[in-house]
């Protein structure tokens, strides 16, 4: 998946070039090459499948060279993940009815990585055996409200693998009252938002729950893979409503399981996460750019251009980032509501 456009992380992650496409670590890789080599590790490239916007197509050909036009699927609206993930799944049924699926975001920070390919590899065995939509679920540091939280039942585990376990509840991106609660109890986890099921079973949980999406797509079979595709998508898009497969489908599910690990994952979904991933200096700021002199300034975050002199004075816990003619001063705490900023501005002049 993506086409997001990674609002949080504005002004860095702009319309034209979202996060996905940036060195967001400065590694020489952008997220979606570490993703795509990432991948490579559990299925050949050939299937490899990228769903994204239109305006995308050739940021994704050029930094994965591997990947070829017919393997990136492209979407002339934005309507969150469950379409997204609707269009795959149809198009999938066309190549191979019985698939197994890996659904993952493509701007995800994984550390550990010969862990998450085991993992992942778990899943997919365990997937192929059960009716089940998997998850992988992380054992969460804060009341992040930009996630979704997993109740698990402690006493129902897999045989087969015992860190799979019974969804009890799903929750989508609580409200912070409810996430501290959440993380205080103990017994909830974060949603990586990394899906592993069998085609058949994410077909029959559309039927199933979002059942007005499916019927859309799938009233295009015979179409996929051929010259009316696109027409057909660009119509199907437009009446298309905009959920995502949280909302739509992990919310409402009884048959979801969560394979919980620890593989050093990061959503890096806002400049929050970003800050906790970056080395800090003694007062806890952490810094990109050469001429930034802080004076009574602590636990900030820092993005500015190389050129730029920056003279920070008595801030605590803020994000300053400047990118292509754009400052963003905003309290970290605040962080979720960047958002909503990106919309209140028209972002590309
Ligand atoms: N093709 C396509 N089309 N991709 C999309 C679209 C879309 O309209 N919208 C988002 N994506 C892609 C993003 O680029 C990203 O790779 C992935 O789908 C997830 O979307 P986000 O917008 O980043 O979701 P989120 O971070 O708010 O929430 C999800 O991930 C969290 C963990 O990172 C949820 O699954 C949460 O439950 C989860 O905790
Ligand atoms: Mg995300």
């Amino acid at each position: 998946m993506a086409g997001g456009i990674g609002a949080r992380f504005w002004p860095l992650s702009r319309q034209h070039h979202p996060k996905q496409f940036i060195d967001i670590l400065g590694n020489g890789e952008t997220l979606i090459q570490a993703t795509f080599k990432r991948f490579t590790r559990i299925c050949p490239p050939e299937n490899i499948y990228i769903v994204t916007n239109e305006i995308y197509k050739s940021q994704v050909l050029e930094q994965l060279p591997l990947i070829h036009e017919e393997q990136v699927l492209c979407e002339p609206s934005r309507r969150n993940t469950a379409p997204c993930i609707a269009y795959a799944n149809y198009r999938i049924l066309q190549i191979n009815p019985d698939a197994n699926i890996v659904v993952a975001p493509s701007d995800h920070i994984i550390l550990k990585e010969d862990l998450f390919i085991e993992v992942v590899t778990s899943a997919l065995n365990a997937a192929r055996e059960n009716d089940w939509l998997l998850t992988l679920g992380i054992q969460p540091s804060r009341p992040d409200t930009g996630y979704g939280y997993i109740q698990f039942d402690e006493s129902r585990s897999y045989a087969a693998d015992s860190r799979i376990r019974k969804v009890k509840t799903f929750t989508e991106k609580p409200q912070l009252e409810m996430a501290m609660q959440f993380l205080a109890s103990g017994d909830f986890l974060w949603n990586s938002g990394i899906f592993i099921w069998k085609l058949k079973s994410i077909l029959a949980a559309f039927d199933k729950y979002l059942p007005e999406v499916d019927q859309l797509f799938r009233a295009g079979i015979g179409k996929y893979n051929t010259a009316e595709e696109e027409t057909f998508i660009r119509k199907t898009y437009t009446i298309c409503k905009s959920i995502s497969i949280d909302y739509g489908v992990m919310e409402k599910a009884d048959n979801v399981y969560v394979l919980a690990s620890d593989f050093g994952w990061s959503d890096l979904g806002t400049w929050g996460s970003l800050y906790e991933t970056r080395l800090k200096d003694e007062q806890g700021n952490a810094v990109v750019g050469q001429n930034v002199m802080m004076y009574d300034t602590r636990n900030c975050i820092v993005n500015m251009p190389k050129e730029k002199l920056v003279v920070l004075h008595g801030l605590d816990d803020y994000i300053v980032v400047e990118d292509e003619g754009v400052l963003l001063v905003c309290r970290k705490g605040d962080e979720q509501q960047i958002r909503q900023f990106v919309n209140d501005v028209l972002i590309e002049k």
